[in-house]
């Protein structure tokens, strides 16, 4: 098809030029005739393609094979997985949660984040470490640099060696990372009846579903469980737990800890605290990454509206202009 334009373009063109042009416009046509040799057998070859009773046929053959392989095997190809699981092995899907930095315009709140350092001090800390958030991230963020000095004081550290080769302890300082609850894993797994409890720094990530997920987690404990579900001493019931069977006992209760902002401490305020508490340790660059995309945005937007300009009212009489050459008029005549 494309070939056949070209050379009816080709040859229309070769019309008006002068003679020594015609030649070439000649050769064009030859080549075309030898081009529609092959463009006819594949064009027969598209006739089949677009055939109604290829397509029917085609259709068929699909839903036959599809019917066949069905009444063979009892169900599809590649569904089989989900067939092969209980929907319970996957857990209770979470539902969302209007989580206050969800928006892209929205930031942290950080008064939450605060709040929910707070509940991580004092409920989780006591199992799950904080690996990758060090004193001085608090800075700026939740805390004040005096207030985060006295906290990281309060915790005692090991450093050394000293001059005679001996390790001592020392208060933290602002680079130390947040303390460990268990001196290893083994102490952790024997401290909690053999679950490991995970790292938090990136569990919001880590996690199908993330802040929904671990809100609903946190708060989704069903005591006792319903009737015919199994669960082994030391492990408690949670839907949203892929399995249903959680290491982690209930620990949020309503009142366990006083907001010194004076908000309640609910059960689900707590939670919800804590998960915003996580999602910064998981995310700390958040609030700076929507603010830098904004940023981009706009700038981004400004030089497509001025490459716009330039290619509409600039360019393009450039682009289009036409050279003429206007021989000299023979003067002699
Ligand atoms: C008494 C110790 C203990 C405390 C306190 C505790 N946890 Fe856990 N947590 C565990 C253990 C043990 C596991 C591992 C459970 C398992 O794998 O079955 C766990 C698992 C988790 C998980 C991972 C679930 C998953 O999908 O693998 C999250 C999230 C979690 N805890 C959040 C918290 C939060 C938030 C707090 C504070 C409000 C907290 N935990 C307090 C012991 C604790």
């Amino acid at each position: 098809m494309l070939s056949r334009q070209l050379g009816a373009g080709a040859l229309r063109r070769g019309a008006s030029l002068p003679a020594f042009r015609q030649k070439n416009a000649l050769n064009l046509s030859r080549g075309l005739a030898v081009r529609n040799a092959s463009t006819a057998s594949s064009s027969a070859f598209e006739s089949f393609l677009n055939s109604r009773l290829t397509l029917v046929s085609v259709s068929l053959f699909t839903a036959g094979s599809v019917a066949w392989y069905t009444h063979l095997y009892g169900s599809l190809p590649f569904l089989a997985q989900v067939h092969a699981s209980h929907a319970s092995d996957e857990g209770l899907h979470p539902p969302e949660y209007p989580w206050d930095h969800k928006g892209i315009l929205n930031t942290f709140d950080h008064a939450s984040i605060r709040r929910g350092y707070q509940v991580y001090r004092e409920v989780c800390a006591a199992c799950h470490s904080l690996d990758r958030i060090a004193w001085r991230n608090l800075v700026g963020v939740s805390h004040t640099v005096d207030e985060v000095k006295a906290m990281a004081e309060e915790v005692e550290y090991q450093d050394g060696p000293d001059d005679e080769g001996e390790m001592f302890m020392r208060p933290g300082k602002l680079a130390d990372y947040m303390p460990n609850p268990y001196a290893n894993e083994s102490a952790a797994r024997a401290g909690n009846a053999g679950s490991l409890p995970p790292d938090l720094s990136l569990i919001i990530k880590a996690r199908h579903g993330g802040a929904d997920y671990v809100y609903s987690i946190i708060t989704g404990y069903v005591d006792p469980p319903p009737a015919g579900v199994e669960i082994r001493e030391g492990m408690s019931y949670n839907p949203f737990f892929p399995g249903g069977a959680l290491g982690m006992a209930r620990v949020l209760y309503d009142g366990l800890v006083d907001f010194e902002d004076g908000t309640p401490a609910t059960a689900s305020q707590m939670a919800k605290d804590v998960v915003t508490f996580l999602s910064w340790a998981a995310e700390p660059e958040h609030d700076e990454r929507k603010k830098n995309g904004i940023k981009a945005v706009i700038l981004f937007s400004a030089l497509t509206l001025i490459s716009l300009y330039v290619k509409r009212f600039k360019w393009t009489p450039l682009k289009n202009r036409k050279l003429i050459y206007d021989p000299p008029v023979d003067k002699k005549h």
